[in-house]
This record gives structure tokens, sequence and C-alpha cells, in this order.
């Protein structure tokens, strides 16, 4: 041993130093979404550094081109599609950015649909089928030398059509980040949290587990620190952990396991969604080469077969809603004021989950939800090897399934607001033996890098012997899927299981739009095999949950029978907004989606107050529909109320009675021989008056009145506010089927970002500065330059009172959590 000493000293010495002694790079994260140039169509050179892109469109990201396009039938996407047109794209952005020897340099795209190739300097980087996957590439050794100009060139190819069941959009639509590191750094989302796998969260204490994954790009062994500290929202120290002396090997095979505790925990709740940081230093020679921040919750949640889900202890239903990833008007292009307002509005209704259905998404949406208080189920995919379009993912599924899950659980599991993973949503192959295998590995992969949520997959077959993803045995929940006639047999079938009721509903409606009488439901389509010949001429659905395809429900019963089965753990309503294409029930020129609570652009639907009133404690009383109808007809009137006992209804002062919900309807009618004038509706607790709600017959079209939902905004060239227009009569009230074109004049360092009425069949492109109303309202979305400054809005239309609106854009709005709503006054000019 002795004479081995001096080696072993000369061996640690070794180790023990890096490449170069001088102060690490440490880590930068540069936003990159500016500077770009676009061309729609192919260029088979384009990828080349000398290529001549001066002709090309500058932009800036995240960009959406199928939204700039126009409507047309014969697009290839179809109208399932939303009827925008589709094709190759391409990217190139010039930049200089040096890497030291001690240096890495990584490209990191959030999304790009789809089909994504990359190249730097010439030199391909990588390709990335799947359209909804967040990837990273390194630059670092084709980077030119002495700061000469690189170019990266991205071909987007979306021409393979159909590839969506929906709206997909086109283009680099997420964000971008140069990111550098030190050549010794945290992987790529190279950390784990995780509060729930080690020991249990008490009051008193919290063991944080953190897996760190460590790459070296040195061609040896290093000896290093790995420090980790928890900060809590206030930014103050609460724990800390040193590993001493681990020996980092090249390569990133180093994986590092912390255990750290939190003394008195605050815990993450929906009411409450507290969030904590862990700041991961990796310090080699007393020198910081890396420091890396996660943010995570602490919380504790389970799924139980008799009494659904509970989080931190206490029982919660899962009150949630489907939202595909498009932003109306905005497209795919990701905007993070358009996600929380999204967000917002579903949280005003009482909804406190989100799917993801059926992609993984932007993970600023993940960011919202962590910090507003939403629960998540992240799911994969929309098909495995079986296609449900000819050219969508089944085509890529072997080669690239595992890998694309496996970067969606390494992306996301930081965020407490997920709770379960989903695999997939009506896989084709529930009906078939491959069914089995496939269940097996895939959440195989997920347990392998997260065994703290559970695995579940959304399917529709509920007899088990049917079922052969259900069959895998492997599902931690099981997931349905509408059928909800079928609940009350599921514990039976599938004995010990959790469950949750991953789609319900499914019902049209246009708002403001009513078809009578409300107690006849429209099945549209009936069946499976027959056409849809019935219909509305004008491509509406009624308002008064009264219309549903075959395979799906109006709202009241299903959500009555989720409510009414405590061994479900909760719901998500199919769907929370409109979204672009799977215009069900009609055909062109209807391009988007009928099943929303919120139409495209952002209007509440009547549906909205049914479950406002069901899934809030806040008192609520909605009166439909409006009150502009023939004389003579007979008028179905009804309202959701909650913290009430009953409901009065007066026309024209006279009493028209009062009602109460019974057990199986969750609103109140009455039968009205209409008349013009009032309506008013008065809900009361114990005799007492809790809400007043008045509609007026309204007049002929007389002014424009104007309401931003926030008017001081961040000058950043992102923010939005989103300005509602209504066209009222000489009283004031709104004018039910106004259709006026119109015209919006912006002045001030600010554009129109998109315009919408939330007419499922308006094939008015949503980039323009005009719009027509749609049953008297239409929508102005104005987006913030990075020039501070005052924004003027004018909307005016042919005979109308036009009006104006004036927002401020600075260096800091009031947080944009917080609503700072503006209306216009009329200004007569
Ligand atoms: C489901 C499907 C959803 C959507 C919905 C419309 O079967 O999972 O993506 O298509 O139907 O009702």
């Amino acid at each position: 041993m002795r004479q081995l000493l001096p080696f072993l000293l000369l061996l640690l010495l070794s180790l023990a130093r890096p490449a170069a002694a001088a102060q690490p790079p440490g880590r930068g994260v540069e936003n990159f979404n500016k500077g770009w140039k676009f061309y729609l169509g192919d260029e088979a050179q384009a990828k080349e550094a000398g290529f001549n892109d001066a002709g090309w469109r500058p932009l800036t990201l995240p960009h959406d081109w199928s939204i700039e396009g126009r409507f047309d039938e014969k697009n290839p996407a179809k109208p399932e599609g939303g009827g925008l047109p589709t094709g190759i794209g391409w990217y190139r952005k010039t930049f200089t950015a040096k890497a030291t020897k001690n240096q890495r340099v990584y490209i990191e795209f959030d999304g790009v649909y789809q089909q994504s190739e990359v190249w730097l300097n010439g030199q391909l980087l990588g390709r990335r089928p799947n359209g909804y996957i967040s990837f990273r590439y390194e630059l670092t050794r084709h980077l030119r030398p002495n700061g000469q100009p690189n170019v990266l060139a991205v071909r987007v190819d979306n021409s393979a059509q159909p590839n969506s069941r929906w709206y997909s959009g086109s283009g680099i639509y997420r964000n971008v980040r140069l990111v550098t590191t030190s050549a010794i750094a945290v992987d790529h989302w190279g950390t784990f949290v995780s509060t729930m796998r080690l020991a249990p969260v008490t009051k008193e204490l919290s063991p944080i587990g953190i897996d760190i994954q460590v790459s070296n790009a040195f061609d040896r062994s290093i000896l290093g620190n790995i420090e980790t500290v928890i900060l809590d929202a206030q930014g103050r120290k609460v724990a800390r952990d040193l590993k001493r002396e681990v020996s980092l090997s090249s390569g990133n095979a180093n994986s590092f396991g912390q255990l750290l505790y939190v003394k008195q925990p605050q815990l993450w709740s929906v009411q409450r969604p507290y969030l904590y940081r862990a700041q991961t230093r990796i310090i080699v020679g007393g020198k910081v080469w890396d420091e890396y921040e996660t943010t995570f919750g602490i919380r504790t949640f389970a799924f139980d077969a008799q009494t659904g889900f509970s989080l931190n202890g206490q029982p919660l239903k899962i009150l949630g809603v489907n939202q595909h990833h498009d932003l109306g008007a905005l497209g795919a292009a990701f905007n993070l004021r358009a996600a929380e307002r999204q967000l917002q509005l579903l949280q005003q209704m009482g909804c406190n989950a989100i799917r993801m259905s059926h992609n993984p998404p932007a993970p600023e949406l993940l960011d919202l939800c962590d910090r507003m208080g939403f629960l998540v189920m992240d799911e994969a995919f929309d098909m495995w090897q079986k296609k449900k379009n000819g050219k969508d993912y089944h085509q890529d599924f072997k080669a690239w399934h595992r890998r694309d899950l496996q970067d969606m659980v390494r992306r996301d599991r930081n965020h407490p607001s997920i709770i379960v993973w989903s695999i997939g949503n009506e896989i084709r192959e529930q009906f078939d033996s491959t069914g089995v295998r496939l269940t097996k590995e895939l959440v195989a992969t997920v347990k392998q890098l997260d065994s703290t949520r559970p695995v579940t997959s959304a399917l529709t077959e509920q007899e088990p012997e049917k079922n052969f993803i259900s069959q895998a045995g492997v599902l931690d929940i099981l997931s349905f899927n509408y059928k909800h006639e079928g609940y009350p047999k599921l514990p039976q079938s599938f004995p010990g299981k959790p469950f949750l009721a991953t789609e319900i509903a499914a019902a049209f409606e246009t708002r403001g739009h009513y078809d009578l009488p409300s107690d006849s439901v429209r099945v549209w389509p009936l069946d499976g095999k027959t056409k849809l010949t019935t219909g509305n001429a004008d491509f509406t659905a009624s308002s008064y949950d009264n219309a549903r395809p075959y395979w799906g429900s109006t709202h009241e019963p299903a959500w009555l029978a989720v409510k009414r089965s405590p061994f479900i753990a909760g719901t998500f309503v199919w769907s929370g907004f409109d979204y672009l294409g799977e215009p069900l029930p009609y055909p062109w020129p209807a391009r988007s989606s009928y099943f929303g609570l919120i139409d495209l652009a952002g209007f509440p639907k009547d549906a909205y107050y049914l479950y406002q009133s069901e899934w809030t404690d806040k008192p609520v009383l909605h009166l439909l529909p409006h009150w502009n109808w023939r004389a003579g007809q007979t008028v179905d009137v009804w309202a959701y109320y909650s913290q009430a006992d009953e409901v009065e209804l007066l026309l024209n002062g006279k009493s028209l009675g009062t009602k109460k919900k019974s057990a199986d309807q969750l609103h109140v009618m009455w039968r009205v021989p209409y008349a013009p004038g009032t309506l008013q509706a008065v809900s009361r607790k114990a005799g007492k008056t809790v809400l007043t709600r008045t509609i007026k017959t309204a007049g002929a079209p007389a002014r424009i009145e104007l309401t931003a939902d926030r008017s001081a905004l961040r000058a950043d060239g992102l923010d939005l506010s989103f300005v509602t227009v209504r066209v009222l009569d000489a009283q004031g009230n709104l004018v039910p089927d106004a259709a006026n074109q119109v015209k919006f004049d912006l002045s001030g360092p600010a554009s129109i970002a998109g315009v919408d009425n939330g007419y499922q069949a308006s094939l008015e492109p949503f980039k323009a500065t005009e719009r027509k109303a749609y049953n008297g309202q239409c929508l102005a979305i104005v987006q913030t330059s990075e020039q501070a400054g005052t924004i003027t809005l004018k909307a005016s239309a042919d005979g109308l009172q036009p009006a104006t609106i004036t927002l401020k854009s600075g260096a800091s709005s009031s947080a944009s959590t917080k609503n700072n709503p503006a209306t216009s006054v009329a200004t007569g000019n």
C-alpha cells in the first residue's frame, strides 16, 4: 500500500483538474426567436450557409404559416384539419456565437410541426418527425471560428396530408433558445425532483429527492462537488445538500441522487400553488461550472378505487376540460398571454384540471398550470402503430415512439401540476392483441423515468374482454371517453381500479344560437353509418345544450353521471375551448369545432355557466336565450343558478312563476309566449334576493362598445390585449343577431395579431383588420411592440356610432395574471 500511495495521489490530482483552470463559462440561455427569415415552399439549396435569403420574409418566432393562409375546402388538410394551407416551409437564421474549449452550445426547439430537419452551416444536425415534441441539437463542433457568422436552416415539412384529425398548424410554432453551458454541466432535462418517492410528506418535514444527470465533455474523469440549495417562494434558503468529490466520468452517464429535507413544507395545491426552486451547482476546482434551476412543488396525491382523487390528503374531484394546442385566431403559434387568458377563463368557470389532448403542450403552458393551480394530464399520442389518418404519426411510431415518450416525461416530470401521464387517446390497438405488448412497453418506458405518477390511457371499450390495452394489466388508472351510462358497471368490470372520465359530453353549441323546443335533443349524426342530412342551413348548433353526436351526450347527464360516481376521480369535458378543425357535425364551410364551452374567440357559451354553477362556490345566475323573437313564438327560457333555492322569472314585470332545479336537471325552464320587452330572473335564498339578471329586447344596431381584457400592457412585443366588440342598440342592449362588418384602425406601437367572432363556419381570414360581428360580437387581438406608448384602437361599422379604446404599453404592466380591464365610450365621431 505504501508504495501505491504516491501513485494514487497523482491519480486523484489528475482526476481533480479540469482541462482548463480559467473561469468556467457557466450557463447562458438566450431567447432565439428573433431574426429569422422565412420562405413558404421548398428550396433544396437553403440548407447551405452561403444561400442567398435576402428576398425571404423576416419574422419572429413562434410562427404558424397555416393561420396566415386562406380557408379553402381543397386545402389538403381538409376541413377536419381546419381547411387552411399546409405544405413545406424553410426558416433561416444568421448569427454569431463563440464556443471556447470549455463551452458547449445547443439549440433548443419546443415544438416544430412537423418532420423538421435542422442544419448548421450546411451540416445536418438531425430530423424530428413528431410535431409536438421538444428537442435540442448540439452546435459546438459545427460553429465557425473567430466569430464568423453561422447559419441555422430549418426545413419544416407538413405537406403529407392528412396527418391530423384536427388543425395542427405549420412551422416553428413554439419557442427556440440558444443554450450555452460549460463543458461540465447538468444534462438536458437533467434533474428530477420528487417529493413522493422516498418517504411520506408530513406537516413537519418533506423529503426532497433530486436525481441529477451531469455531462462531462472532457475526455477523462474529473472530480467535482454537487451542491443543491432549495429556495422557497420568497427566495429564502430552506435546505442544502453538498456531495463532495464525486467522479464525473467523460460523457453524460453521471447520475447522482441527493436527499434534502424541507421543514414545515408549504404544499402545492389548486388553491395555493406554492412553488419552490432547487438550485443545483456543479463545482470543480472551487469554481461553479454550472448552475441549474428546477422549479417544483411539494404535494402528495392519490387515486383510490372507491373514493377517487385526493390532493394532500384532502378529497378533490378533478373538474377538468380537454384543450387542444391552438390559440384560436393566433393558430398554433404559442403566446404566453393567450394561453394564460384561456386558463383564466377556465378557472373562473371552476375548472381545476386540463387534459393536454392529445400531445405534449408548450412547456410554458405547464409552467402556467404550476403557477395558477391546475392539475394536468400530460398525454403522449393520439395513435400508435395503427393509423387514424393515412399520413399521421403511425408512420413514425415504430422508430420514434420510445424516444418521444421518454422526452415528454424527462421534460415534464418536475411540474407539480402533472398528476397523471397518458400514453394515448382512443388508440386503435385497444381492439387488437398487439395492444397488450405495446401498452406494457410504453408503461415501462414511463415508469423507468418516473415512478411517482400513475399512467393511464384514454379508452372507449368498457368490456374488459374486448379491451387489449386494459388487459395488459399495467395501467394504474383506467380512463374512459363518453358512454357514461356504463359507469355503474365499471367497478365490477375492473375491480380495484381507479377511474377517470377523460372525455364527457362533446355537445355542439354555437354561441348565441338557440333551436326550439329546447327539450328535444338533436343527435347529429344519428350513428356511425348515417350522414347528417338535418342540421341548420347556416351551420349553427343550438346553445340550449340540446345537440350532440351519437357517441356523446348533452352536458347535464354526462356531468351528473360523474358527480354521482365517487369512484370516478374526475372528468375532462370535451372541450374547454372550441378549436380549429374537427368541425363536426357539419361539412364545409364549417372549419372549427362546436364542442367548446367557450368559443374560438374566447366568448363563453351558455353551458359555461352550467359548469360554473356546479363547480364554484360563487353565486351564479345565468339567463338564456336573448329576447328578440318573432311575435307569437313560444320561447323556452332557461336559467342556470347556484347558491340559491329558487329562481323567479318575470316578463315585463309580470311573474311567470318560481322554479327549482330537480335532482336530474341542472337548469330551470319556463315555456314563454314571446312578447317583446324585459325578461328578468331573480334568484333567492331563504326569501332574500341573491342575484338578478335582465335581458331586454334589443332594437336596431346603433353603436359599438369596446372592452379590453387588459389595458396596461408590457412593451415586450408579445403582450396581448383581447378587445371585445359588442354591437349595441340605442339603449345599450346587445343586438343578438348583429352582423355588422367592423373595421379596426390601430395607432401607436402595436399591431392586430388576429380577429375572430367565434362563428365556426366563417371563412374570413384571422389575420385582418376587420371582422363581421357574429351574434352581436367580435374580437380584435392587439399585440404590443417593443416600444412603449399609447395605443388607440378604433372600431367602426357602416351606420353605427364608432368606439375608441386606449391602451398603455410600458416597461411593466400590472402583474399579467391580474386583469386590468377597460371599456370604451362611444366617441361620436
Ligand atoms: C373523441 C376523441 C377526441 C375528439 C372527440 C370529439 O373520440 O378522442 O379527440 O375527436 O372524440 O367528440
